[in-house]
Parts: C-alpha cells; structure tokens; sequence
C-alpha cells in the first residue's frame, strides 16, 4: 500500500522494517525499526506520532533501508547510530568499546548514593560511561579512567569533551591498577566478567560485534577482579568506597575475593530486573 501517487508513508515503512526484523530473529523489531527510523529521519520523540502518516522522503528512506539491513544482520542499534543513552546522556559508541548498559546505571546510582569524591577511578573504562556520568554528576569532582584498548580511549576522550568535563577527566593506557597513583575516594570497575564457556551463547550483537577484551577475561570470568582486587587497596583512600558490576550469578565468589584481598564487602545490590548486579567494597 502506498500514500499520494505511490510514495511508502513512513508508517509503511517501519511496518516492512518490523516484519523483516522479525523475520530475522531480531528481539524488539518495532522497538528497534522505530527508534532506527526517527533516526534516519533525525525525527525527535516528541514529533513522530504527527508525522507517521506523511509520504517517507527518499533519502530517509534509502538510510532507513540501510540501517534495517544492518540491523537484520544483527548489527547492534548503537553501532547504526553511533550513540547510546546511559543516564540521560548520549554517549558516542563504536566497535572498540562494550555498548553502555541499563544495568551498569544500578552502579551509577549506588555510587551516586554517597558523598561527593574528590579523586574518581574507573578501571576499564571503554566508552567512559561510568567515570564521565560520575563527573557530570559531581562537578567538583575529578577522574582517571584507565583501558587497556588505545582505541576505546579514543572514543571515551570523545565522550568527555562532549560532555564538557574533559578538563577533569584524565585517561590512560593500562592495565588495571599498574603504575596509578592512590588514593583514590570512590574506584569503580565494570570489568569484562563472562566465563569462557558461555561466549559460545551470548546473542550475534554481543558476540559478533562487541570487543572479546570488553566481554570475557577467559577462563571462569573473574581473573579480572582477582587482578583488580590484588591490586585496589593501596589505591582506596581511608573511608574510600569501591563498586563492581558483577555477573548475576558471581556475588559470592567476587565476595570471596574482595575478602582475600582485605577489602571489607558492604553491600550486594540488584538491578532493576532483581538481578545482583552490583558490589561495593570499603578498605
Ligand atoms: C565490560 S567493559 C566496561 C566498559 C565501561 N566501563 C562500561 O561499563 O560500559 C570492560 C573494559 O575493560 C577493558 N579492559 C580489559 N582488560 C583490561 C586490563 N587488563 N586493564 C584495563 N582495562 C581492561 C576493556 O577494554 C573494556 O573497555
């Protein structure tokens, strides 16, 4: 079906973008087919239930083609659009960083359940979501944001200046706690935690288009907090606070190692679906 003398409406358009990403096994097609035209179309929320009905411009169309393509080979959205929303600000997403997730925002609202810090440090820091929301969030606050991917940092230096707190915000190559200088009032760290084994079962937008540096550290999935907490206490000021994004299944084993490593435990949170996602440390 066609509007005015053969032109698709955009509602006619997204229709066929749902069917073909449903077709295609993608899990929220009028979800994504949605939020990928307005895109295309550079439409904002507020405006797009009034114009549905109107003839679909060409170019908008040929780009809403594209990214449905895209998105049928199970490109993830944010690579598409080049942005993903995490506590209310746009980040700038690319292939070398994990694409910010809705349950990370549980560490950020722990943290931010807390005094302000004056020296911030984020351990893995990939497209900078957590150190840069904390600093947008705090704005006499500053920040080290340590990866060890150079490109990642790229894309995180990016986010800080569009953000407007690149002046507070230092980043730098590394690994792990190596070569920083302490202390530290508040260390976060969303390390990559996925065991080995469950790769093989991670959804093609994860497995086939995010960083393997960013998912899994290998093994069991928790070399990384076993680095990380070795190397966190020199670094925790007195009275300091630490959190981790967890696995859902790892609070006690992340527990464990904390402990080992004389850090004291302070809390298991969840997330908005329930899950442990969140653990929080003190010296
Ligand atoms: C799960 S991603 C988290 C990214 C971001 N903080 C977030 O929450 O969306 C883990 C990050 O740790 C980085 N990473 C992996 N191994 C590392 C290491 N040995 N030292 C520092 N960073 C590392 C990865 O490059 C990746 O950016």
């Amino acid at each position: 079906m066609t509007a005015q003398g053969g032109a698709s409406t955009r509602a006619q358009a997204i229709a066929r973008g749902i069917a073909r990403l449903a077709k295609a096994g993608v899990p929220e097609p009028a979800r994504d087919a949605r939020l990928l035209y307005r895109w295309a179309g550079g439409i904002d929320g507020a405006r797009f239930a009034a114009v549905l009905d109107n003839p679909a411009p060409a170019p908008e169309l040929a780009r809403f083609e594209r990214a449905i393509a895209a998105r049928a080979a199970r490109t993830p959205v944010s690579h598409i659009t080049g942005v993903r929303e995490f506590w209310d600000r746009s980040f700038l997403v690319t292939p070398a960083v994990l694409d910010p997730r809705p349950e990370t925002e549980a560490l950020i609202a722990a943290a931010l359940n807390g005094p302000a810090p004056a020296r911030i440090l984020d351990l893995g820091t990939g497209s900078g979501c957590l150190l840069l929301t904390l600093l947008a969030e705090w704005p006499a606050s500053r920040g080290t944001g340590v990866d060890v991917s150079a490109e990642a940092l790229a894309v995180a230096a990016a986010n800080a200046r569009r953000l407007g707190v690149a002046d507070r915000a230092e980043l730098r190559r590394g690994d792990w706690c190596g070569g920083l200088d302490g202390p530290f009032d508040l260390i976060v760290a969303n390390p990559p935690y996925i065991a080995a084994a469950e790769l093989a079962g991670l959804a093609p937008e994860v497995r086939l288009h995010e960083p393997l540096a960013a998912l899994s550290p290998g093994g069991d999935g928790l070399d990384a907090y076993r680095c990380i907490a070795a190397g966190l206490p020199p670094l925790l000021a007195p009275g300091g606070r630490a959190f981790f994004e967890i696995g859902a299944t790892q609070a006690a084993a992340v527990r464990a190692i904390l402990r080992a490593a004389g850090l004291a435990v302070t809390a298991v949170l969840p997330d908005l679906d329930g899950r442990d996602r969140v653990i929080s440390a003190s010296p």
